[in-house]
């Protein structure tokens, strides 16, 4: 399956780290960059692992590795905002992982929302939050937000997908 031996630490497993993300890809997802505002500026990374979680109150969760440098903006801020991309913004998906965070807003457009957090213009919509509860799990932490308001950008844009680490455009059966 995988050419790379790195087994699953902590358990009896007879899998690697690569076939587990190999598997865990194949769920298909759209692609959010997840954003706050820091004294020093907007700062923000592309996170694929959001899901609403309640409708009343409404709460969703995103799952964020300990080594992120916007969590610790957010844990202190108490607020974030998802942002979720729209076809086309690939690139921008790319550079919110892996550039340099103090040039990732100079290198792509945004405004800050009402809440002071930024929206990126190449949202297709977005998710005003409130953080309520981080629960460190392993080497991540799942985040909970309450959800304070939410906007689309453009109704006729559509979404980014996900799937088994390519990007792609979601298609309606006929
Ligand atoms: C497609 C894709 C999805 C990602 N999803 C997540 C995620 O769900 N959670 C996470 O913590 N990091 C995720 N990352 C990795 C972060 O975007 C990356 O580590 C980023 O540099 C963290 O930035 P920060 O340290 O400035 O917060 C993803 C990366 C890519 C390319």
């Amino acid at each position: 399956m995988a050419d790379n031996p790195r087994k699953v630490t902590g358990l009896e497993s007879n899998f690697t780290v690569e076939e587990f993300k190999q598997v865990v890809g194949s769920f298909v997802t759209g692609i959010t960059v997840v954003t706050a505002s820091s004294a020093d500026g907007p700062v923000g990374f592309t996170c694929q692992s959001f899901t609403s979680l309640s409708l009343d109150p409404p709460t969703i969760l995103i799952s964020v590795a300990q080594t992120s440098r916007t969590f610790s903006t957010i844990a202190s801020s108490k607020r974030f905002c998802v942002n979720i991309l729209s076809t086309g913004s690939a690139h921008l998906a790319h550079d919110f992982a892996f550039m340099d965070p103090s040039i990732r807003f100079t290198t792509h457009s945004w405004t800050l929302g009402e809440s002071g957090n930024p929206v990126l213009e190449a949202a297709l919509a977005w998710l005003d939050c409130d953080l309520v509860n981080s629960i460190e799990v392993e080497d991540h932490l799942i985040a909970i937000g309450r959800v304070v308001g939410v906007g689309a950008l453009d109704e006729t844009r559509e979404p980014l997908i996900y799937y088994r680490g390519d990007f792609g455009e979601f298609t309606r059966l006929a």
